[in-house]
C-alpha cells in the first residue's frame, strides 16, 4: 500500500522529518514559487509550511487529496482557513512553539533601537569609529507600551520590566486585574500612544489590526518614541511610519516584518534610525525544532484520523 504523502514546502528543522517517522512519503518543494506549489500540492495528503507559502483558496482548490495544512509557527495569516474548512481540510499550527523566541527578538529590537547597536557595528566594520553619533537612550524608567498583551506581549513585558521600564499596554481582551498582577497598567490605545517612550506591537494580522499604527496613531506619539514591530507587517503602516520618521515625529523603529515579504527594498531602509531584520522572529534552533515537532505530531494524528489536541 502506498504511504500518505507529506509535502514540506519550506525549510523546516530536521527534527520535523524525524518526528513524522517512517510512515509517510516525504516530498519537498519551494512553496514561495507559486507554479511549483500549485503543481506539488495536487496529490499530497498534508503540507507543512512557514510564512513564505500562501495556502490560499487557489492552492486549496488545486489540492485534490489534501487533508491537513500544518503551519510550523503561530500565525495563520498565510492560510485561507475558511477555504480550507469548506474543503474539509484541517489547519493546524504550533501556537506556543516560538513565543519565547519571538519575545526575545522584540526585546533585542527595543535594545537595538535604544542604543543603535546594529548601526554602530556596521559603521565600525566599515572602518568608522563614531561614538557620539550613536549615542542612545536608557531604557530604565522609560515607558514601554505593549500593543497586544497576548502570549508574546506578556513575555516582552516581563523581560523589559527587568530593565526598569514601566509597562503599559493596550489589549481590549485582557482584564485590568490580570494585567495588574503582571505589573502592567492597561490603557486605551490613544493613551498608550501618547504616554510611551517605546511601543512594541504584538497582534495578529487581521482586518482590524491592519494599519492600526497608521497616520492618526503616529500623530499622537511623542517625537522621542521608538516603535518596534516583530508581529506582522502592515500593522504599523510603512508609508505613515516613513513620513513620521522623515518629519521627526518618531525617533526610531525596529522592524522584523513587512507588509510584503520578502522585502529587500523599502524607503524605511534609508533611515539610519531604523533597525531592520528579515522576519527573524521565529528563527532560533529551539523554536524551529519545537514548531517542526509539534506540527509533525499533529499531522501524524490527523492523517491517522485521530483527534488533534490544541497545543
Ligand atoms: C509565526 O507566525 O510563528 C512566524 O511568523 C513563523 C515563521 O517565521 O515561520
Amino acid at each position: 500500500m502506498s504511504k500518505p504523502v507529506v509535502l514540506i514546502a519550506e525549510e523546516l528543522s530536521p527534527a520535523t522529518v524525524d518526528a513524522l517517522g517512517p510512515d509517510f512519503e516525504i516530498r519537498h518543494c519551494d512553496g514561495a514559487d507559486r507554479g511549483e506549489l500549485l503543481s506539488a500540492i495536487a496529490d499530497v495528503d498534508a503540507i507543512l509550511i512557514r510564512s513564505a507559502t500562501k495556502v490560499d483558496a487557489e492552492a486549496i482548490a488545486a489540492a485534490r487529496q489534501l487533508k491537513v495544512v500544518a503551519r510550523a509557527g503561530v500565525g495563520l495569516d498565510n492560510v485561507d482557513v475558511p477555504a480550507a474548512t469548506k474543503a474539509g481540510v484541517m489547519v493546524v499550527n504550533a501556537p506556543t512553539s516560538n513565543i519565547v523566541t519571538a519575545a526575545e527578538l522584540a526585546c533585542g529590537l527595543i535594545i537595538s533601537v535604544a542604543r543603535n547597536i546594529p548601526q554602530g557595528s556596521a559603521a565600525l566594520k566599515n572602518g568608522e569609529w563614531k561614538r557620539s553619533k550613536y549615542t542612545g537612550v536608557e531604557l530604565s524608567e522609560k515607558t514601554l507600551g505593549v500593543v497586544g498583551l497576548g502570549r508574546i506581549g506578556v513575555l516582552v513585558a516581563q523581560r523589559m520590566s527587568a530593565f526598569g521600564m514601566n509597562i503599559v499596554a493596550y489589549d481590549p481582551y485582557v482584564q485590568p486585574a490580570r494585567a495588574a498582577q503582571m505589573g502592567v497598567r492597561l490603557l486605551t490605545l490613544d493613551e498608550v500612544l501618547e504616554q510611551s517612550d517605546f511601543i512594541t506591537v504584538h497582534l495578529p494580522k487581521t482586518p482590524e489590526t491592519l494599519g492600526l499604527i497608521g497616520e492618526d496613531a503616529l500623530r499622537r506619539v511623542k517625537p522621542t518614541v521608538r516603535i518596534v514591530n516583530a508581529a506582522r507587517g502592515g500593522i504599523v503602516d510603512e508609508v505613515a511610519l516613513a513620513s513620521a520618521l522623515k518629519e521627526g515625529r518618531v525617533a526610531g523603529a525596529g522592524l522584523d516584518v513587512f507588509a510584503k515579504e520578502p522585502c529587500t527594498d523599502s524607503p524605511l531602509f534609508e533611515f539610519d534610525n531604523v533597525v531592520a531584520t528579515p522576519h527573524l522572529g521565529a528563527s532560533t534552533d529551539e523554536a524551529q525544532e519545537k514548531a517542526g515537532v509539534a506540527v509533525a505530531k499533529s499531522v501524524r494524528l490527523a492523517l491517522a484520523g485521530e483527534l488533534v489536541p490544541d497545543a
